[in-house]
């Protein structure tokens, strides 16, 4: 037996949706499509549209590229995330700043975000949130920060399908919605929420962010007459037209079926995702050297697709490869979100600082084995295992 620290599910409807997808007469840009984004428009907020597209990455691109970043308008967002919310707007030629974390959470604070627009050395056009692990902690406190200053907002939601956003009203509000942002991003790779495979989607309330992020998910096209500079003729059903070059970000329609099939589970398997953070909570309640994540103030603020533990390993003698590698020899998978981008060669070339709450995070954290199908029995063998290895049984 072997816990992996995040999983898929696939169910028979799952299949089914895929092969009938195979079947049907469009592979790609089909009905699918139109559905999936439907739904999950419809499962975020009454407000927003969805541009599904073919990755997380892609959907951070088209973000980006809807909100015109470029060589003087600047990005400020976590380091404590993946690559890809950075580098994509780099490979806009934008230039990227870091905000500091809290150390406890990993998130980017309304203080430490006011700080980064502050001290960043170039114009900040845009500020990226990321929900990491599944929560959204202060975004309500951050949008107010960014609309002070001016710049937009970009939720990175990867994480964090079907969590709410914790707000002063305590209006419910999904994050990743666009509700509190003006576009948010998912992925759908195959350990997210959403299983498939590869997948993302771009979410916004603003018409004008749609249109781009539509035109640039298919080459910069468009076949909308009313956009055309150049009408061929009053009547021109073959006729699109190219505003700026871009890439083919088109998700297919196995895809897309695949997600409308796991999207009707996924409020169950977030239950069951909460459920799971609780007991391991319980477990770790009384073990030194071993702190669970802090829940939510609401238990929907979290969506939980990692359950990242912080362990003192310096207090504890064995590193964190140790643990890693001792936990690995007993079949439990585990893994490390993030290392700080800034420690990436890229940004070292160019004098990143090092910044103190992701530092202080970055060392302790681990994530262990969370996905819908683990049991109660699981969480103990796991929880043992790891109190067993640290010796604080
Ligand atoms: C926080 C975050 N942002 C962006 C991405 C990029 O998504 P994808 O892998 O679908 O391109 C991921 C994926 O791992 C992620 O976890």
């Amino acid at each position: 037996m072997f816990y992996p620290y995040s999983k898929q599910s696939i169910n028979q409807d799952d299949l089914k949706a895929v092969c009938d997808a195979l079947r049907s007469d469009f592979l790609t840009q089909g009905p699918q499509l139109e559905i999936f984004e439907k739904k999950l428009g419809a499962f975020l907020s009454p407000n927003c549209s969805t541009i599904a597209c073919n990755n997380g990455s892609s959907a951070l691109w088209l973000a980006y590229k809807a909100l015109e970043l470029g060589p003087k308008a600047g990005l400020i967002t976590s380091p404590i995330t993946f690559l890809a919310t950075a580098s994509m707007a780099i490979m806009l030629d934008a230039p990227v700043y870091f905000a500091d974390v809290d150390p406890n959470s990993g998130l980017m604070t309304a203080e430490t975000v006011k700080q980064a627009l502050e001290e960043a050395p170039f114009p900040i056009k845009a500020v990226t949130v990321v929900h990491l692990a599944g929560q959204g902690g202060e975004l309500e406190a951050i949008r107010e920060v960014t609309q002070k200053y001016n710049c937009a907002l970009v939720e990175d939601a990867c994480h964090a399908l079907g969590a709410t956003a914790e707000t002063r009203s305590n209006t419910l509000s999904y994050l990743g919605s666009a509700d509190l942002s003006d576009i948010a991003v998912f992925s759908f790779h195959a350990i997210k929420h959403l299983s498939m495979g590869e997948g993302g989607a771009c979410i916004t309330q603003n018409p004008e962010y749609k249109e781009r992020m539509i035109s640039f998910r298919n080459h910069g096209t468009t076949r909308n007459p009313s956009d055309w500079q150049y009408q061929p003729e009053k009547l021109a059903p073959w006729y699109y037209e190219m505003s700026e070059p871009s890439f083919n970000l088109r998700l297919t329609e196995m895809q897309a079926a695949l997600g409308s099939s796991q999207l009707s589970r996924v409020k169950t398997a977030n239950e069951k995702r909460r459920k799971i953070a609780s007991w391991y909570n319980e477990e770790f309640s009384e073990v030194d050297f071993i702190n669970g994540p802090q829940l939510p103030p609401h238990p929907s603020n979290h969506a939980w697709h990692l359950y990242p533990i912080k362990i003192d390993f310096n207090k504890l003698g064995l590193s964190r490869g140790q643990v890693m590698a001792k936990l690995k020899e007993k079949g439990i998978g585990t893994q490390v979100h993030y290392i700080p981008l800034y420690r990436q060669p890229w940004y070292r070339q160019q004098n990143y600082p090092f910044l103190t709450g992701a530092e202080a995070y970055y060392l302790e954290t681990l994530s262990i084995p969370l996905y819908p199908q683990l049991t109660r029995e699981d969480v103990s063998t796991i929880s043992n295992t790891l109190k067993n290895i640290t010796n604080f049984f």
